[in-house]
């Protein structure tokens, strides 16, 4: 079934010339772009984009973080788009969680600084790609 998830390489994977890595990845997986954009994010975007987030002790910084500089924000797409893209990822904190071989597993050591952001679910997915790319 194919299906669609928005995927980000936040500020430090862009400062640290990680994009065409990730989406070789992507690529290699068997995914494809249906949108991609270097953007540098609001505050308002940033809050509503982790707006599930608000009550945790890391929003504040999360927030100050992804606005810190440009990212990348993609529109992946194909089967299982979503659980794929999350494998290729890794889990939340780069050295307890991702695997070698993950993006978060291969290249971080900070759970803030993980590099990428995917869509966790079908209703998250089509909430963020609404808020990136309005009207896709
Ligand atoms: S998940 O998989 O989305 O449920 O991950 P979760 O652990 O709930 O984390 C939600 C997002 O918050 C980021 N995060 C943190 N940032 C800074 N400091 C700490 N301690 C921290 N813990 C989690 C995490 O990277 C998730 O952001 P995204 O962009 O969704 O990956």
């Amino acid at each position: 079934m194919s299906e669609r998830t928005l995927v980000l390489v936040k500020p430090d994977g862009v400062a640290r010339a990680l994009v065409g890595e990730v989406i070789s990845r992507i690529e290699r997986k068997g995914l494809t772009l249906a949108a991609l954009e270097l953007r540098t994010v609001s505050e308002e975007t940033a809050k509503a984009h982790y707006a599930e987030h608000v009550e945790r002790p890391f929003f504040p910084s999360l927030i100050e973080f992804i606005t810190s500089g440009p990212v990348v924000a993609m529109v992946v797409e194909g089967e299982r788009a979503i659980p794929a893209f999350r494998q290729l990822a890794g889990g939340t904190d780069p050295v307890e969680k991702a695997t070698p071989g993950t993006i978060r597993g291969d290249f971080g050591l900070e759970t803030q600084l993980n590099l990428v952001h995917g869509s966790d679910s079908p209703e998250s997915a089509e909430r963020e790609i609404g808020l990136w790319f309005p009207g896709l």
